[in-house]
């Protein structure tokens, strides 16, 4: 049996996915701060499949020294991760110029999770799975990191496009290692992301996918070993989008709907 590590499984999009790693018999490691959140899950994991093994860790992946932690963690349980999901992210809102000392904090974890952990666990991972010439990392960017820029979720978005390039980057240099490289880029998904954003009520504005449906695409096309995984079509359509239509109306189109939050 395969195991896969999920960071970020306590709601949304990481939830989904191990919901839909656990039917499909794979031993899982669900990662995440809200420790009751992921004891929940296991039990309701292991009611629905008891032949599988499901470990849960608290852990805040924006401080410096997690990912080591967790690796150093699992080696001493004798754990071994055959596929990683990088999917704990967060956002921060507002007009950059005018954020407070605390928000700036605040952008500081976020770039830590967003950016610096996906590249410390995948390094950390990528080093075992290079040693068993087999592996898959699969990094949750966006829709974000196609478009040009996000105006009042500036930070946020710079941050995505960096999930991306990096994915896409060390994808081409694993090309004969056996080990595959991922991103799955959704769009609007209904999960826990606005609120712990801080966003406000903008999922009755516009067309949304279920975070159900995500997992569901990301798990089918990981499996497929496709490089870029964008659920929906509509999705998909803003991104065609963001290759044909001039960056300045882009921006400007970006800002409007980050203004209606
Ligand atoms: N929802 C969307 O519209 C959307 C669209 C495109 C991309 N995405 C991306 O999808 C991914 C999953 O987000 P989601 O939409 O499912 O949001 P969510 O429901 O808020 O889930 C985020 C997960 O990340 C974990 N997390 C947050 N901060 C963490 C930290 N410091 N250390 C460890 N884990 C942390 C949270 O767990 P704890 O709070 O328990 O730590 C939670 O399980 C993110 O990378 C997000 O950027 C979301």
């Amino acid at each position: 049996m395969e195991t896969v590590l999920i960071t970020g499984a306590s709601s949304g999009i990481g939830c989904e996915l191990a919901k839909v790693y656990a039917k499909n018999n794979y031993d899982l490691v669900l990662v995440g701060r809200r420790i009751e959140r992921l004891k929940q899950l296991k039990s309701e994991i292991k009611k629905s499949n008891p032949k599988i093994q499901v470990k849960v860790i608290e852990i805040d992946l924006s401080k410096s020294k997690s990912p080591e932690d967790l690796f150093l963690l699992l080696k001493k349980e004798n754990i071994k991760i055959d596929i990683l999901i990088n999917n704990a992210g967060m956002g921060v809102y507002g007009n950059f110029l005018e954020l407070s000392k605390e928000e700036m904090k605040k952008i500081e974890k976020m770039l830590n999770l967003n950016m610096i952990a996906i590249v410390k666990l995948t390094k950390i991972f990528l080093n075992k799975m290079k040693t068993h010439k087999k592996g898959a990392i699969l990094n949750v960017a966006s829709t974000a990191a196609f478009q040009p820029g996000g105006p009042l979720m500036a930070t946020y978005y710079a941050s995505k496009s960096f999930v991306l390039s990096f994915s896409e980057g060390i994808r081409y240099e694993l090309k004969d290692t056996g080990i595959k490289v991922s991103a799955l880029c959704p769009g609007p998904t209904i999960t826990e992301f606005e609120k712990m954003s801080e966003i406000k009520n903008w999922r009755d504005k516009i067309k949304v996918m279920s975070a159900k449906k995500v997992a569901k695409i990301a798990f089918r096309d990981f499996k497929k070993g496709k490089k870029i995984i964008v659920p929906g079509y509509l999705n998909k359509f803003s991104i065609l989008a963001s290759k044909i239509f001039p960056r300045e109306l882009l921006l400007k189109i970006i800002k409007k709907i980050q203004q209606n939050k």
